[in-house]
């Protein structure tokens, strides 16, 4: 079994994005954690990142056999309406994460047309808020 790591727009480059606001993780670091963390349940990870909303919506397509999804939509939070609808459809549990805490920025970033249909939300946390969301999916689905 697996879970589908999903990474919104302009996620590709953490690391060395506004990183006082990011983090210094990159996306890679934060692949390896989340693999890390769902190993101990003989799990693996698929992760995609793509700036385009298309693509992230054939990814959850293509993915409906995994056991759950962590899902960072980036700016896509706020108006990714088609990725809502693949979410929607998507018959697993599913964790957004946000690495900032939204809420305590711009107005824009405060309203998710997304989180209504996930599990919970994570934000704020940084990087950690993956494991997290992993940890979390783990205590849901149960051993396979
Ligand atoms: C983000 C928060 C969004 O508002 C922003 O557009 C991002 C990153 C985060 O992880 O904190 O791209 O999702």
């Amino acid at each position: 079994p697996s879970i589908l790591l999903l990474n919104g727009p302009n996620l590709g480059i953490l690391g060395r994005r506004e990183p006082e606001i990011y983090g210094t993780a990159t996306l890679t670091d934060i692949q390896r954690a989340v693999e890390k963390e769902v190993s101990a349940r003989g799990w693996g990870v698929v992760a995609v990142q793509d700036d385009s909303e298309g693509a992230l919506v054939g990814a959850v397509h293509d993915n409906w056999d995994t056991v759950g999804a962590i899902v960072n939509p980036g700016a896509l939070m706020m108006a990714g309406w088609s990725l809502r609808d693949a979410l929607a459809a998507y018959p697993r549990p599913w964790v957004e994460v946000h690495l900032s805490n939204v809420w305590a920025r711009e107005r824009f970033r405060h309203e998710s047309v997304l989180a209504p249909l996930a599990l919970g939300l994570i934000a704020g946390l940084g990087a950690h808020g993956y494991e997290l969301a992993a940890r979390a999916l783990m205590a849901r689905v149960g051993r396979p």
